[in-house]
């Protein structure tokens, strides 16, 4: 119907993604914009813990979640993978160690994210499941500021493939081959159940599930 089409040639459309998702998601809004150039986009990037929080509160059209949490009553669907893997600087001690035990790697220094990150959540999760308890070396707020202590000697640290992607194509980090991993997680296309979504933000979540990226999930380095 054409007034329906025509809804999707503008307006507004307010997007939350997570930090992980900004390495996937910007990419796939170019060539939505290009598609739509009349749609007018605004993108909030931010972490578990504030995309939750906006979401509680109605603030965006769609979040780029992963799990979201039970006490909200909202529509999920699957959107692509998002493997978490753990990352140590080239030249690393346990560099082409085969399954290392989860138990061995948490004895390292860990460079981990802020209160609030859902990578740092199910981290933390992962090694109490294996009643390991991280040493937590250097604490910070973003994924690149993550990388960088790592690639420094700082620490390892666990991350979303997505976010590590380039420095392991350039070896500038490397993969560990730790017993459980990659922890293997999704993210999701989240709205408020019940909403009534904007022409211009179905369009969008269209999109999303047409361009759905394909796991990275890269194999630990055999050396360091
Ligand atoms: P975050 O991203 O660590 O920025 O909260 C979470 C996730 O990818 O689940």
């Amino acid at each position: 119907d054409v007034a329906a089409l025509q809804g999707v040639e503008r307006g507004r459309l307010r997007l939350a993604i997570l930090t992980t998702a900004k390495y996937v998601v910007p990419k796939l809004l170019g060539g939505f914009c290009a598609a739509h150039p009349g749609i007018e986009v605004a993108m909030v990037v931010g972490n578990r813990e504030t995309l939750v929080q906006r979401l509680a509160q109605n603030q965006d059209d769609l979040y780029v979640l992963g799990q979201p949490p039970e006490h909200l009553d909202v529509v999920c669907e699957a959107f692509a993978d998002n493997p978490l893997v753990p990352i140590a600087p080239p030249g690393h001690p346990l560099a082409g160690v085969r399954a290392i035990p989860p138990q061995r790697l948490a004895q390292e220094p860990f460079i981990l994210r802020e209160p609030g990150s859902g990578t740092r959540l199910t981290t933390e999760r992962f090694f109490a499941a294996h009643g390991a308890r991280l040493r937590t070396r250097l604490e910070v707020g973003s994924n690149e500021a993550v990388k960088q202590t790592v690639a420094g000697g700082l620490g390892v640290a666990v991350l979303s493939a997505h976010t590590v992607a380039a420095e392991l194509a350039l070896g500038e980090l490397i993969a560990l081959d730790v017993a459980g991993f990659p922890l293997l997680r999704r993210w999701q296309i989240v709205y408020p159940h019940g909403k009534r979504l904007s022409p211009a933000a179905l369009a969008f979540k269209a999109w999303l599930r047409d361009h759905r990226p394909t796991a990275a999930v890269p194999s630990p380095s055999a050396a360091g």
